[in-house]
């Protein structure tokens, strides 16, 4: 699993309570977000494996800070559809092929000073790539042509984890 580090200073720097997460693996992100939340904070992390819940909510018992999160279960583009927003902080860290599909849903989801951070994305910097022989650099790199021209927003690939974008509404970035 990938350092937390800049997932904590991003939840400190915009002061966020409520956190949305997609892709839970062992807990560890979670885990630190939650960490660096007040006491009345809360992760919602999605999870399609059962395994991986399972072992996130063992680590997290194990914390006093894992109260403040709730793992779902399943695929992540339908537990999205029965979430309310607004969160201050969404961090999508899984089913790269979706990307497109995850911004979207996040921009509804996003309060008006809210982050949105996409990692793995380091991929927006190689050149072209035929979709069919990989798929999920392809929508990467659709995900780039769309974040590019989207006058909602504007975004920044960090060198952090495995390229991070960092999603900003225009005229709202967090101070
Ligand atoms: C890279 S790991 C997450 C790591 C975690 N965010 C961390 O940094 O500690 C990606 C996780 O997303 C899960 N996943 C993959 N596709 C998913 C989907 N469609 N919906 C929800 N979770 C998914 C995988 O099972 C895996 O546990």
């Amino acid at each position: 699993m990938k350092d937390p580090a800049f997932l904590k200073a991003m939840v400190q720097k915009i002061r966020a309570r409520r956190v949305l997460e997609i892709g839970t693996g062992d807990g560890t992100s979670a885990l630190a977000m939650a960490e660096m939340l007040p006491d009345d904070g809360t992760v919602l992390t999605c999870e399609i494996n059962a395994g991986f819940a399972m072992l996130a909510r063992k680590r997290l018992g194990r914390s006093p800070h894992g109260r403040k999160v709730e793992v779902l279960v399943g695929p992540a583009l339908e537990t999205l559809r029965n979430v309310t927003g607004p969160f201050d902080l969404i961090f999508i860290d899984a089913d790269t092929r979706n990307y497109v599909r995850y911004y979207h849903r996040a921009l509804e989801l996003l309060a008006p000073n809210g982050i949105l951070l996409m990692d793995n994305t380091q991929g927006m910097a190689l050149g072209p790539v035929d979709p069919g022989q990989d798929p999920a650099i392809a929508a990467i790199q659709e995900l780039a042509r769309l974040t590019e021209s989207d006058p909602r927003i504007s975004a920044e690939l960090m060198r952090v984890r495995d390229g991070v974008l960092v999603v900003n509404r225009m005229g709202e970035a967090a101070g």
